[in-house]
């Protein structure tokens, strides 16, 4: 049996009849960039994440550039982030022409750890007084938010913006102790992304920058287009960070699913727990399942399981193994954002943040998909425990 990591094939097989006469609409009224489409999924996803303001970029990666530069972040300045993440996390604050500062996970979600954030900041302050740090920037990682009440707080401490990149988590809940609340919506800004294989995903690259702060959600519309206010007066530099129509298009049929998606994706990940636990693959400590840890709170959204990713003892000859038997999986991240090279002028070194150094050997993403049959699930899990007990 096959069975991939994830099946695209699927979802469109589903979809094409009510994709494909939108397409063509558009083709036919050769309105591609911007627009009404764009408009009308913008304001959807207001609604789904609970902010004031949404504009949709080019993709998750210039939604995180362009709220970096909306926040005036740049030279100078130094951002708070997780080094166990997808690299347009710290490359962004690089290009902004600001610092990345890393501080260490929790080695319960794998996401960036307030406390850690805090030794971090005061440690980067007292080597670098001149450097001003700005914002913090934690990412939602596989589709569970950070502790997010514990960086609201860290940044009302230190006057910090809080930027979150929600690229792995649209539509998720945070259990504040003020309520539920979505992502995007919590901090001063959230990212999106809507590259294909997202929980939401268009048929190329997109992305949304959203805010509950008019001015700043102006600011964010004025630097998609150049930083233009009216066509041809710039009174800031920007970039071309538009949306297509196309891909709004796309989204926005996605979008009625996406609810019943997430339930199927909790399903598939609490029959992955089950499977796993009958089987004897966690007793023994072979497989440790990912914690959702607000799977208590209420929060119906606690977990979107953009990635199903389990700690994997030998994962890499597991991974091997897997491979050889049709099963897809993929390991994010293999190196963390610390130890690449292109970061080394950072200063940082092996062991510096040893709970993301750990994750990296032990993490193994697992098919994840809507569409995942049961039968399927069965074949991996037993193909896992096959390894395991050769
Ligand atoms: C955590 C995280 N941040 C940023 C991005 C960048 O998004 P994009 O690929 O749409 O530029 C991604 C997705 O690839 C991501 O997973």
């Amino acid at each position: 049996m096959n069975v991939p990591i994830l099946n695209l094939k699927a979802q469109y097989q589903a979809l094409k009849a009510e994709i494909e006469p939108r397409l063509l609409e558009t083709a036919a009224s050769q309105m591609f960039v911007l627009g009404s489409e764009v408009e009308a999924l913008e304001s959807e996803l207001s609604t789904l994440s609970g902010t004031a303001c949404a504009v949709g970029v080019s993709s998750g990666t210039d939604a995180i550039l362009v709220a970096l530069m909306g926040l005036g972040i740049g030279p100078g300045d130094a951002v708070l982030t997780t080094p166990f993440t997808f690299f347009a996390t710290a490359g962004t604050i690089s290009r902004s022409g600001a610092r990345p500062v890393f501080a260490d996970i929790d080695p319960a979600t794998f996401n960036l750890d307030p406390a850690r954030a805090e030794e971090a900041l005061a440690a980067f302050r007292k080597k670098e007084p001149g450097v001003r740090v700005k914002a913090v920037l934690p990412v939602h990682l596989y589709g569970q938010c950070a502790e997010m009440d514990g960086f609201t707080a860290l940044a009302g401490r230190h006057g910090l913006a809080v930027i979150e990149d929600a690229c792995q988590a649209v539509g998720a809940d945070y259990p504040s102790a003020a309520g539920v609340r979505r992502a995007c919506s919590i901090g001063t800004v959230g990212a999106l992304s809507f590259y294909p294989t997202k929980n939401l995903g268009g048929f190329g690259d997109g992305g949304m920058v959203l805010t509950n702060d008019p001015g700043l959600g102006s600011r964010l519309r004025r630097l998609r287009v150049h930083g233009g206010k009216d066509q041809y007066i710039h009174e800031e530099i920007g970039g071309n960070f538009r949306l297509d129509a196309l891909q709004a298009v796309v989204l926005r049929v996605k979008l009625r699913h996406l609810a019943d998606w997430q339930k199927k994706r909790r399903t598939v990940a609490e029959g992955y727990e089950r499977k796993f636990t009958a089987a004897g693959l966690v007793e023994k400590g072979w497989i440790v399942p990912p914690t959702a840890v607000y799977r208590d709170s209420g929060a119906a959204e606690f977990h979107t399981y953009h990635q199903y990713v389990v700690r994997a003892a030998d994962r890499d000859k597991l991974q091997a193994f897997l491979r050889e038997n049709g099963v897809g999986t993929a390991v994010f991240y293999p190196i963390p954002l610390h130890l690449q090279k292109c970061f080394a002028h950072l200063g940082y070194g092996e062991g510096d943040f040893p709970v993301a150094e750990k994750a990296a050997k032990d993490v193994l993403a697992l098919p994840m998909y809507a569409e995942l049959k049961d039968e399927e699930q069965d074949y991996v899990v037993e193909r896992i425990a096959a390894f395991y007990r050769r």
